[in-house]
């Protein structure tokens, strides 16, 4: 059983717990998944790890309340347990030296990237972070964001915070100005990453997205998790999550998400929430 020692509502619907387990805490490094489920009949829920404190052997998992099992977690309280909890998954992010690296990172997509973020900023990168929300309310993790960068952007779509427009804006801008990117890292809804590459595609400016599809056993036996990377199948969980944002197949991603939609809008209503 994994311990929850402090829960907090970061906005509406989205929360953070901070989960007494020493052993992911110890091993894991930036990028990298768990999948938990809250008892023996829940689903099995992947997230990203946000954050993680070696010390005191926790980690950090940040999630939005979207169907019946994200909100049967987010009943959990401070004291209470989750029964399991796998991991760490996934490959580490490449962290080097790069020069500049641009930090993108959409509605709950700012928890992932901000260790990623923390992470090129102590490699010695210049760290650029743009973080977008719908609006201000929604936006997470923006004091956190600004103290792992070197410069943040604000973005929300209805000018509520920040910029208002879509995370792509300040990068088209930078690129317009001719400032040298090095690295660009998105994390976001699909069509955010999508968009993102499109921009980076033209100049040859190194991108990788981090995927979040359908998981089951985070293992690469059950295919759920299966992406067109490079126009080769990939399994997100064990070849990924990140990959080269211009190898993939954003249209077929998408095309896979829409085929679950109607199983999540029955989950939205479980319980008859
Ligand atoms: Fe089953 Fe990746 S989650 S293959």
């Amino acid at each position: 059983m994994y311990v929850i020692e402090k829960t907090e509502e970061l906005s509406q619907g989205v929360k953070s717990f901070i989960v007494k387990a020493p052993r992911i805490a110890k091993k894991c490094q930036p990028g990298q998944f768990i999948i938990l489920r809250t008892d023996e009949d829940g689903e099995r829920i992947p997230l990203t790890i946000a954050d993680f404190n070696r010390e005191t052997g926790t980690i950090t998992l940040i999630f939005q309340e979207v169907g019946c099992s994200t909100r049967q977690l987010g009943r959990l309280q401070a004291g209470q347990a989750i029964l399991d909890v796998a991991g760490p998954l996934g490959n580490a992010s490449h962290i080097d030296k790069f020069g500049t690296v641009v930090c993108i990172g959409g509605g709950i997509g700012v928890a992932p990237v901000y260790p990623i973020a923390r992470a090129y900023r102590e490699a010695g990168n210049k760290v650029v972070s743009i973080i977008g929300a719908r609006n201000e309310s929604l936006l997470i993790l923006e004091k956190e964001m600004a103290a792992v960068s070197d410069i943040l952007h604000v973005t929300t779509d209805d000018g509520s915070k920040g910029h208002k427009g879509m995370v792509i804006d300040p990068l088209k801008s930078m690129i317009a100005a001719g400032e040298k990117i090095d690295l660009v890292i998105a994390i976001g809804p699909v069509v955010m990453m999508r968009g993102v590459a499109e921009v980076t595609r033209p100049y040859g400016i190194k991108t990788i997205v981090s995927l979040n599809p359908i998981m089951v056993d985070g293992t690469g036996m059950c295919g759920g998790c299966r992406v067109s990377v490079g126009n080769t199948n990939k399994f997100a969980c064990v070849d990924g999550p990140e990959f080269d944002a211009h190898q993939v197949d954003f249209t077929g991603l998408m095309a896979r998400q829409r085929m679950y939609l109607e199983h999540e809008k029955e989950e939205r209503k479980c319980g008859g929430e």
